[in-house]
């Protein structure tokens, strides 16, 4: 069954990619250009293998932008860092199944702090590890590449995968947002809004050149829905 989403598409430019030394114009370019969330990477060395950025410019960013800040902590340990972000100023805390051993716990904490929470798996990592807790999330993250990076190329298998979690979604009536993350691109953004995807990161394909010119064929392409 295929499922067209109801809403308009969400565009998440991942600051990842963006010029660091200018970090919140960037921010600001990206919002005046139709940007939905600011999708923000934070990555520990541990467990993925490269460091980013931590809590501190989180609330930089806060007063810089009125978009939600949707954090995506790809970090061993989550539940030492989610106060800190929500903290900070985070409207999304989604963290990974795989770096949470009580993971309801975790989503619970979450919610408690008034953010809004997800949980993501890798590429490797199957949907069944989420069956017992979709119903208490607000987001499923599906990893499209394998995280630690961006410019990455979109794994294929994930399309199936998001097949799959939108059908699960459909089958029991829930309502958490789907969002794909990694190798987004102008040619498989309608394809995958068609599959049932809401939320798209889109780091290289919005910070390489003109970034309002990149949002808007993001935001076209995934709105007509087209499949490749
Ligand atoms: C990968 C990050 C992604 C990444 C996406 O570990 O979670 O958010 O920055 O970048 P692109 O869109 O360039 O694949
Ligand atoms: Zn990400």
């Amino acid at each position: 069954m295929i499922l067209m989403g109801k809403s308009p598409a969400i565009l998440a430019p991942s600051i990842l990619s963006a010029d660091f030394s200018r970090l919140g114009e960037e921010v600001k370019a990206v919002e005046a250009a139709g940007a939905d969330w600011i999708h923000v990477d934070v990555m520990d060395g541990h467990f993925v293998p490269n460091l980013t950025i931590g809590p501190l410019v989180v609330k930089a960013l806060r007063p810089v932008t009125k978009l939600p800040l949707d954090c995506h902590l790809m970090v061993s340990r989550p539940q030492d860092w989610v106060e800190e972000f929500a903290k900070a100023g985070a409207a999304v805390i989604t963290v990974h199944a795989e770096a949470a051993p009580h993971l309801h716990r975790l989503v619970q904490q979450i919610r408690s702090l008034g953010c809004k929470a997800g949980v993501s798996i890798n590429p490797a990592t199957p949907i069944s590890v989420l069956e017992e807790i979709l119903a208490d999330v607000d987001l499923v993250l599906l990893m499209s590449v394998n995280p630690g990076f961006g410019g990455q190329k979109f794994i294929e298998s994930s399309r199936d995968k998001l097949t799959r979690l939108s059908e699960l979604r459909a089958e029991r009536g829930l309502k958490f947002l789907i969002e794909i993350d990694g190798g987004v691109s102008r040619e498989n953004i309608g394809e995958l809004r068609q599959l049932g995807c809401d939320a798209f990161v889109a780091g290289a394909a919005v910070f390489s050149g003109d970034r309002a010119a990149n949002l808007k064929a993001l935001k076209s392409a995934a709105e007509a829905g087209k499949a490749r």
